[in-house]
């Protein structure tokens, strides 16, 4: 057949094809790119016919041992090597097999050497922009360039050994990738140790990698990647079953400059890896471990005392006890972030020594969920010890009541932040102490989901007002009524958003007097979900706040009607985000709000308003020359060919319905 010429570009169409690859797609000449203009001759005979399907006819160029070829490949200009790699699936993982260190820089002699037809645009240090037109553009990829680094992200079915190491190859030449993202999908094996050596020997400069959902990874692939990718600042790990110490310990060795881990749900991953990071990675500044059963206080202590620039911390669903939060609380001297979730074994023990030990000086942000050992007393001792505390954030905290909160308010002097969610044994007695004790600190105040709030009348004359306070949310805390609120007003005469969303017992008399006592001018309100408000709020509003509300939420607001919107079209002037689904307002209403020269809306939702008809045609076309966002979802009495003929006329609109 004498010597054929071998045409890269095709053969991947046929070659992929043959691969048995699930995805049966572009799996590789996206990350090779072989420009079909360059035609390589191989001075080897060749048994390619025409047809150049016909795979059973071996070429004898394979009849020589992988040996061989591999010292034939290391031989190759990078150009040229990436070219073979296009031939088949064995040579590329020949080719993938490469090391930078196995690469012989003389090229010169060797026969074998590819020569175009065409201009070939190899360069005397093989380095050439058909190199770089191997990373081609492909949408599908989420290959970004960022920074100047290259970026991947392989998902799913895309997620195989041969895109990996035709992503290895076909970047070699550029110093190999920077950041790259695999997540698995758990019935297929895409992504074994094969693909990840391959990446491991072509991306030296490796600097962020992601392996998610990876049931054949293991620890081989880690310890080549620690072998290769000494760089490596982020290793972020979950769901992958076969990964265990080892692999880890591989890392702690090899990479000094690790900045970030992250491991979630790795069954195998114990507590002799977590003390080698400790040890071998100074720089450590996050981790976060989540699911790890076999983690225990040894792993979590040997860490936290050995990893000194620790800053974020963040533990879930481990079995550890007192002792760890003793050693976090003892040398986590820069700790800025602290997240601590279902660690039902700690008691309150544990989180009164973290806070007795003073080591936590740092700290700025503490998040607690589902623990129980936060309790009254635990909660005053975090708040002695930890001095600096900006941001706190209790859920599902269900030992904590009004007494330790009251007390932890008394010392968290620099608080600017509290949060408690499902807190059931909070009301509104914590919550007012919180707020009298704000010191000029305090910024914003939540309170979601709390049942324990029962309205009831309060003192407000004996409170002090809290001017620092910007931002308040009592959300879905049933209890809260009008008494209570009379008494917010009173006390938060400063706040610029307020969202009462859910709290359906409020009336308008109880809210009239934190609009009309106001001084700052409300920005945000959300009064979603309080279904017995009337016009009279929203008129009060409006009037009164007109000059800074931006974003107003009275979904589900059934009292509302149309005469609350010629008031909002004359007096919001900054308004952009107005959200009035289920209200009840109709056609007429909508006109008026189109009559609002003054009125620039970007957002309007009015799903669920089955009074709006398709005579509202004219005056949404008209609000829509300023709308990005439409909401008409439930809109019964607009027909399709109205909503037809708005996305027509609204094309920088995006319309829901
Ligand atoms: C080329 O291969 C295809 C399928 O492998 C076959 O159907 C066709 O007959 C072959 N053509 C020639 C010219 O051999
Ligand atoms: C190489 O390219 C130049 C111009 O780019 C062209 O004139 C010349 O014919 C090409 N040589 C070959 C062998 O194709
Ligand atoms: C892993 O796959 C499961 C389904 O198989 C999915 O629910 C989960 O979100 C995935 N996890 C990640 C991190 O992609
Ligand atoms: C770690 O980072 C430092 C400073 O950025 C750099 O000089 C050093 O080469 C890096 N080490 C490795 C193994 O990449
Ligand atoms: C991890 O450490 C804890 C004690 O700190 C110990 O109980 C547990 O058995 C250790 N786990 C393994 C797998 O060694
Ligand atoms: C808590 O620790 C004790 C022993 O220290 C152990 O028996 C128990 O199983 C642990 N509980 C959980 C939920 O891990
Ligand atoms: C939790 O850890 C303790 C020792 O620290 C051990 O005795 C216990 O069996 C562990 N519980 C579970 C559920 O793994
Ligand atoms: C750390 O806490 C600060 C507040 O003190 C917060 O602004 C920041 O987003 C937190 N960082 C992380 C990574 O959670
Ligand atoms: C709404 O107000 C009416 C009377 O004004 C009252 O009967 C009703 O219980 C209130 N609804 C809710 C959910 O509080
Ligand atoms: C208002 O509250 C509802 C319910 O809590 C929430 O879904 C919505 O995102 C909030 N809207 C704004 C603008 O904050
Ligand atoms: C407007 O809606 C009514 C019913 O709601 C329908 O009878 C009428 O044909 C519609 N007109 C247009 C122009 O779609």
């Amino acid at each position: 057949m004498g010597s054929a010429v071998v045409h890269g570009f095709c053969f991947l169409d046929v070659l992929v094809g043959n691969f048995g690859m699930s995805c049966g797609d572009d799996d590789f000449y996206v990350d090779i790119y072989c420009p079909p203009s360059k035609r390589s001759k191989i001075g080897a005979p060749f048994t390619f016919g025409e047809n150049v399907s016909s795979q059973e006819q071996e070429p004898s160029i394979n009849v020589l041992p992988d040996e061989c070829l591999f010292e034939i490949f290391r031989r190759l200009p990078g150009s040229e090597r990436s070219s073979c790699a296009c031939v088949s699936k064995h040579w590329l993982m020949l080719v993938s097999n490469i090391a930078k260190t196995d690469i012989c820089r003389t090229t010169s002699t060797l026969s074998l050497k590819a020569k175009g037809d065409a201009n070939t645009s190899s360069t005397e240090n093989g380095v050439s922009y058909n190199d770089v037109d191997m990373i081609s553009g492909d949408n599908e990829d989420a290959e970004v360039e960022y920074d100047g680094h290259l970026t991947r992200c392989l998902e799913g079915k895309k997620a195989t050994d041969v895109r990996l190491a035709a992503m290895a190859v076909g970047t070699a030449n550029l110093g190999g990738l920077s950041k790259l993202l695999i997540k698995g999908c758990k019935p297929i094996v895409g992504v074994t140790d094969l693909g990840m050596s391959a990446i491991a020997r072509g991306c030296p400069s490796l600097r962020d990698l992601s392996l998610w959902n990876l049931s054949s990874v293991t620890d081989e692939s880690l310890v080549q990647i620690a072998r290769g990718c000494s760089m490596l600042e982020k290793l972020d790990l979950s769901h992958c079953p076969l990964i265990s110490s080892k692999g880890l310990i591989a890392i702690a060795k090899s990479c000094p400059n690790l900045t970030y881990l992250s491991i979630e749900a790795c069954p195998m991953v114990e507590n002799e890896s977590l003390q080698a990071i400790g040890k071998g990675c100074p720089k450590l500044q996050s981790i976060s471990i989540k699911d790890c059963p076999l983690v225990g206080d040894n792993g979590i202590a040997g860490l936290v005392s050995s990893a000194s620039a620790l800053r974020r911390v963040k533990l879930q669903k481990l079995n550890i006890s007192d002792f760890s939060l003793a050693v976090i609380g003892h040398y986590g001297k820069a700790i800025t972030n602290l997240s601590l979730s279902s660690l039902h074994n700690v008691s309150e023990k544990g989180f009164w020594v973290m806070g007795n030990a003073k080591g936590l000086q740092a700290l700025s942000s503490l998040i607690v969920t589902s623990c129980g050992g936060i309790t009254d007393m635990s909660l005053e001792s975090m708040g002695i010890g930890c001095s600096n505390l900006r941001q706190l954030f209790l859920s599902k905290c269900w030992l904590v009541s009004d007494n330790g909160l009251a007390a932890f308010s008394k010392v968290a002097e620099h608080l600017e932040s509290l949060h408690l969610e499902e807190c059931n044994r909070i009301t509104q007695l914590g919550m007012v102490s919180a707020v009298s004790n704000c010191r000029g600190k305090l910024k914003s105040l939540a309170l979601v989901k709390c049942r324990g709030v029962k309205d009831m009348d309060m003192d407000a004359c004996v409170l002090s007002p809290c001017n620092s306070l910007r931002s308040l949310t009592i959300r879905n805390c049933p209890g809260f009524g009008s008494s209570s609120l009379a008494m917010v007003g009173k006390v938060c005469p400063q706040l610029e958003n307020l969202d009462l969303s859910g709290l359906l017992g409020i009336t308008d008399s109880g809210l009239l007097p934190i609009i009309e006592g106001n001084e700052a001018g409300l920005v945000q309100v959300n009064l979603s979900g309080c279904l017995n408000l009337t016009d009279e709020v929203v008129l009060a509003i409006s009037r009164l706040h007109g000059e800074t509300l931006e974003v107003l939420n009275l979904d589900g607001c059934r009292k509302v009607t149309d005469l609350s919107l010629p008031t909002i079209a004359d007096c919001c002037l900054f308004l952009r985000d107005l959200d009035l689904s289920n209200c009840a307002i109709s056609d007429s209403g909508i006109a008026a709000l189109a009559d609002g020269e003054k009125l620039h809306l970007q957002v309007l939702s009015l799903s669920g308003c089955s009074k709006i008809s398709n005579r509202s045609l004219p005056f949404l076309t008209k609000l829509g020359m300023t709308l990005l966002g439409l909401n008409l979802l439930d809109c019964g009495s607009v027909s399709s060919s109205t909503l037809e003929s708005l996305m027509g006329s609204l094309w920088r609109c995006d319309i829901l319905c």
